[in-house]
């Protein structure tokens, strides 16, 4: 709960600033980035030296601190040259607040490490520095690293680039904490706070349905998964006009699961905890709303929550039950387990058969399928429309944040026909797991609007640490994805 949040460009020659660190770069190739030479001059050749001695690599992510007077002087590891594109550009970003962090320093000054390529790179800079600054310590009594990250000055950077980049990362600290706190924190009620708070800052429209509204409208599928908890279910919706009226809304759906323990299907014991990501779809769209609602893009766009817990109890929904969902489609429920599809064929009916949409796309810890598909690297993708799949694939490659279509044909969404209601929540059992959750979701989708369906039960959470990204818990990927894809 803790991350950089002053990201400034500065035209100050570099003797003159007061940062506590001052961070030039190295590549590969030994050669050091245009300011790394006045430095080392200025420092009697130490750096220089040191290179030579073949005691700086420039490899990437390896940096070593000299001290001048006050000043620590951190030479980061770039990589090789050829390969410096933004991504690389972003890990540098994160290991140079790791290693800020690491040195206990509140300030940071930093050569623009993009000037010798593309300026908008500078978005990528700033959204290294701060996702590699976050750290989630909320629920410790004393943080032992109490020193923040304060202030990231870049020298001669691109002002409204590193504002972007700080904006867009934000997004994804807030759908970070989210994810990391606890069921008993993060409750449907407290997604609709947030969204609640991020509207009003936006000027956007958030309503949050409650139980007995979301019966009333005749989401039986949403409701039966609530039937379960006595915690409050919320249908959370919220507007943004920033377009002109003609302009279609894009809508974004997110699984607002915040803990799933399976229901009367129930999970086995271990790792249950880790359940409580099961809300990171609906993180994903209130990271990508508070981002709109300070950039202020000129489009419209709708985000859909529908959210509670799965539990089990007297009152919970049992395999075998039959739902109707809003579009008026029945569903056989053969696992209680496969909830996530049923509270998002409702908030996709709701969305489709309301609004007349440019297209809709869904975020959901939808199965553990993709996880033995495409591990903790990778966000599974599918859906209805080969433009809007291609879209979001060319976002991918710009964000760096990788995505794989799984295909949707028509006999997998055979398989999840029911023979006593129109569909059931399940495939064939243990084959094509996660083209099952897509076939099913489809049904739900109206008026052929194109969609796609994110599957990111694999890379919420539980990946590898990366220079920006987490050493565990959430990592709120495919945000920067979809900012780029909404042209935000
Ligand atoms: N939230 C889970 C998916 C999940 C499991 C995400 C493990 C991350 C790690 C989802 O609600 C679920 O339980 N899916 C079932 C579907 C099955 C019953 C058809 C699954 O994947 O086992
Ligand atoms: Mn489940
Ligand atoms: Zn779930």
């Amino acid at each position: 709960m803790s991350y950089l949040s002053e990201i400034k460009s500065s035209d100050q020659e570099w003797s003159e600033l007061n940062s506590q660190v001052m961070v030039i770069g190295l590549f590969e190739d030994q050669e050091l980035t245009p300011l790394g030479h006045d430095v080392d001059q200025s420092l009697d050749g130490v750096i220089s030296k040191a290179i030579n001695q073949g005691a700086l690599t420039g490899k990437s992510g390896q940096s070593q601190s000299f001290f001048e007077a006050e000043r620590q002087v951190l030479v980061m590891g770039l990589g090789k040259k050829g390969d410096f594109d933004a991504e690389a550009i972003r890990k540098a970003g994160g290991s140079i607040a790791k290693a800020a962090l690491a040195s206990k320093v509140s300030s940071v000054a930093v050569e623009c490490l993009c000037a010798c390529s593309d300026k908008s790179d500078c978005q990528a800079l700033a959204e290294g520095l701060v996702l590699g600054s976050y750290r989630f310590t909320e629920h410790k009594a004393e943080d032992e690293d109490a020193v923040e990250l304060k202030e990231a000055l870049v020298l001669n950077g691109d002002e409204p680039s590193l504002r972007k980049g700080a904006v867009v990362a934000k997004g994804v600290c807030l759908a970070r904490d989210l994810g990391n706190h606890p069921g008993n924190v993060a409750t449907p009620t407290r997604l609709a706070e947030e969204a609640k708070r991020i509207g009003e800052v936006g000027d956007m429209e958030v309503k949050a349905l409650d139980r007995d509204e979301i019966v009333g409208l005749g989401m039986g599928a949403l409701a039966a998964v609530a039937q379960g908890s006595d915690e409050p279910p919320k249908f959370i919706t919220m507007e943004y006009k920033g377009g002109s009226a003609e302009q279609k809304p894009i809508a974004l759906v997110g699984k607002g699961l915040t803990f799933d323990s399976g229901g009367i299907s129930i999970k086995p014991a271990g790792k249950m905890d880790e359940m409580k990501f099961d809300m990171c779809g609906s993180a994903i769209v209130l990271g990508v709303m508070q981002a709109v609602a300070s950039l202020k893009p000129s489009l419209n766009l709708i985000g859909v929550i529908p959210s509670t817990e799965n539990l089990l109890g007297p009152k919970a929904c049992k395999p075998g039950d039959v739902l109707t969902a809003y579009n008026g489609k029945t569903i056989e429920v053969m696992n209680t387990d496969a909830e996530g599809r049923l509270i998002l064929a409702d908030a996709l009916s709701y969305v489709t058969q309301n609004h007349d949409l440019a297209y809709a796309i869904d975020f959901a810890t939808l199965t553990g399928a993709v996880i033995v598909a495409l591990g903790h690297h990778t966000t599974g993708i599918m859906g209805t429309d080969e433009d809007l799949i291609a879209k979001v694939k060319a976002s991918s490659k710009r964000t760096g944040e990788k995505v794989w279509e799984l295909p949707l044909w028509d006999e997998y969404c055979e398989e999840v026909k029911s023979k006593v209601a129109d569909v059931k929540n399940v495939g064939n059992g243990r084959t094509s797991g996660t083209i099952a959750g897509g076939a099913f979701l489809k049904e739900f989708v109206e008026n052929e609007t194109p969609w796609v369906h994110f599957d990111i039960a694999g890379t919420a959470w539980g990946e590898k640490e990366k220079p920006y990204g987490p050493a565990n818990g959430a990592t709120g990927n495919v945000i920067r994805l979809v900012i780029d894809l909404i042209g935000a």
